[in-house]
């Protein structure tokens, strides 16, 4: 059998977001800007308190969703229409904006570990004006599948070994799924064949395809006629996450916290929001 391999490996590059969060980011840097769907991921990790304190005060989304993974810590969310809610240890939230929310998320904790992802997924044009939607999914509902060999797969959205993610009805049929492998171990994992993919190393190192990838590593799937990834470990256990969905292969524009498919979009969008009428 014919494995995807690895076409592009992206290191982390360190960054400040929000009020001053410090991130290292993957997607969305000169390396990659896009790999359609996938617009953005950032990592962000850190036990002190002064690298995150600041949060993610009010701003605005239109035209994507935002997708965030909790590992460790706690973030406060809440939007203008009152809608909020606790992200902890292990849940995900995965909001798509649609047409526009104005929200903001802040921690819940002065120090300790805070850890965790957050993934821009964009919106095929005849979606970005939707009404906006949250999946606020605890940890306890995202389900896994072991592997004979000892391979851990915990499951957001998508199906792998018959388990299937809790995310639902999002237009790029995405696969997302937080992929542990013991040392000494290896599984391999079906992507759909017509998905855009990547792995990003978040704990240890081991072999995708046929690249070595470390912590802070993100690497692109090659696309072609194979329809699985290889991960193989020797003398460190790895951690990764594997995303995978349909592209849209759709003109793309994008500014700050808004995407769309056209500039005249993107100025509307700063118009609209300008105005108050963003959120009509
Ligand atoms: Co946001």
């Amino acid at each position: 059998m014919k494995y995807r391999n690895v076409a592009q490996i992206v290191s982390a590059q360190e960054a400040l977001e929000g009020a001053g969060v410090r991130i290292r980011r993957t997607i969305g840097t000169p390396q990659l800007d896009y790999l359609d769907p996938f617009l953005l991921l950032d990592e962000f990790k850190s036990t002190e308190g002064a690298d995150y304190i600041a949060g993610f005060p009010d701003h605005p989304h239109r035209g994507f969703e935002t997708v965030t993974y909790m590992l460790a810590g706690s973030m406060r969310h809440e939007d203008h229409k009152g809608n909020r809610g606790e992200l902890g240890p292990g849940s995900v939230q995965w909001m798509t904006a649609g047409r526009g929310i104005v929200h903001s998320e802040m921690p819940m904790q002065e120090d300790g570990l805070m850890w965790g992802f957050q993934l821009w997924v964009n919106l095929p044009a005849a979606h970005k004006m939707t009404a906006p939607r949250y999946q606020d999914i605890p940890a306890e509902a995202i389900p896994t599948a072991t592997t004979q060999g000892g391979v851990t797969l915990r499951v957001v959205a998508g199906t792998v070994e018959g388990t299937n993610g809790p995310v639902e009805g999002i237009a790029t049929s995405p696969l997302y799924v937080d992929v542990a492998v013991p040392k000494d171990s290896e599984c391999v994992i079906p992507v759909p064949r017509e998905h855009n993919g990547f792995v990003y190393v978040f704990d240890g190192e081991g072999v995708v395809g046929e690249k070595l990838l470390a912590a802070g590593q993100l690497g692109v799937l090659s696309r072609g006629q194979s329809e699985a990834v290889r991960l193989v470990t020797t003398a460190q256990p790895m951690r990764l996450l594997l995303l995978a969905a349909k592209p849209l292969d759709e003109p793309m524009a994008r500014q700050g916290p808004f995407v769309m498919n056209t500039r005249e979009e993107i100025h509307e969008a700063f118009e609209d929001y300008k105005r108050g009428t963003f959120l009509g």
